[in-house]
Formats: structure tokens, sequence, C-alpha cells
């Protein structure tokens, strides 16, 4: 179990303007911010990212949507912070999500869903070393 996940705020909640409320929250649950940054993936970027999703219908929709506009990329500390991260976010469909979840108050569709977060503590590793670099950590 590591102390360490990733996250994003996705384009819709940024654009929507949602970004100050949603770290807020992230605050307020006890989580640490070890790293963050403002940043507008290229197609390509996002395709690399969901890679484990490229044979999914919905692979075109969600890189086209993840590259639509600015995003922000967050490397999180809290213990046991993968499911502490997924347990803030909600379910991926905004529809079975709970309430005071951010996907329940935050997102639009199950495709444009406000927030990701890792889904094991292998792949928060991979993710957070996909966007940061250790100057960035801190
Ligand atoms: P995320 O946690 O970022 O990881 C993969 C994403 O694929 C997921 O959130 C959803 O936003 C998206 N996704 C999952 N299922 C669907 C779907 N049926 N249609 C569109 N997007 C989806």
């Amino acid at each position: 179990m590591s102390n360490l996940t990733f996250g994003i705020i996705k384009p819709d909640a940024v654009r929507k303007g949602h970004t100050g409320k949603i770290i807020d929250k992230i605050l307020a649950d006890g989580f640490r911010i070890r790293g963050m940054k403002l940043i507008h993936q290229t197609i390509k970027n996002a395709e690399g990212f969901y890679a484990v999703h490229s044979e999914r219908p919905f692979f075109g929709e969600l890189t086209e949507f993840m590259s639509s506009g600015p995003c922000v990329v967050l490397a999180l500390e809290k213990e046991n912070a993968v499911k502490a991260w997924r347990d803030l976010m909600g379910a991926t469909n905004p529809a079975e999500a709970a309430e005071g979840t951010l996907r329940k108050e935050f997102a639009g569709s199950i495709g444009e869903n406000a927030v990701h977060g890792s889904d094991s503590d292998e792949n928060a590793a991979i993710e957070i070393a996909y966007f940061f670099s250790k100057l960035e950590l801190v």
C-alpha cells in the first residue's frame, strides 16, 4: 500500500471553473499535494496515457476530450492514497456516484467525468512518472 496516487482534474471541470473548488475538497479531505501543474495535452500524449484502453470503443472520444483543453495533473499523498482518492472521486459513471463525491457534484457524464485517479499503486507510480519529473515533486 503506497501513500501516493495520481489524479487529473479533467478539461470539463477546468472549463467550467471548478478547479479551485476541487482542490479545496482535496485538501479538506486530508491529502497533501506533492505535485501540481496545469497542462494542455496533445492527442498523442493522451493516447499514450490511456494506451491500456486503446481497444475500447470510446478510445477516440476519450483521447479527443482529454486533449480538448487544459487539465490539472496532481501527485497526491495520503495514507492508502489510491483508495482514498477513488473514494473522494466517486463512481466512474456520475449517475452511480455517491453523495458528497467529486463526480456526483461536478461530473456530467461517464466520458466527461471531471476527475481521473489511478486504480493501483503500480499504475500510480507509472502515471506520476508520465507527467512529473523528480524536480516537480516536492
Ligand atoms: P478514467 O478514470 O479517466 O479512465 C478511463 C476513462 O474512460 C474513464 O475515466 C471514463 O471517463 C472513460 N470511459 C469509461 N467508460 C466510458 C464510456 N462508456 N464512454 C466514454 N468514456 C468512458
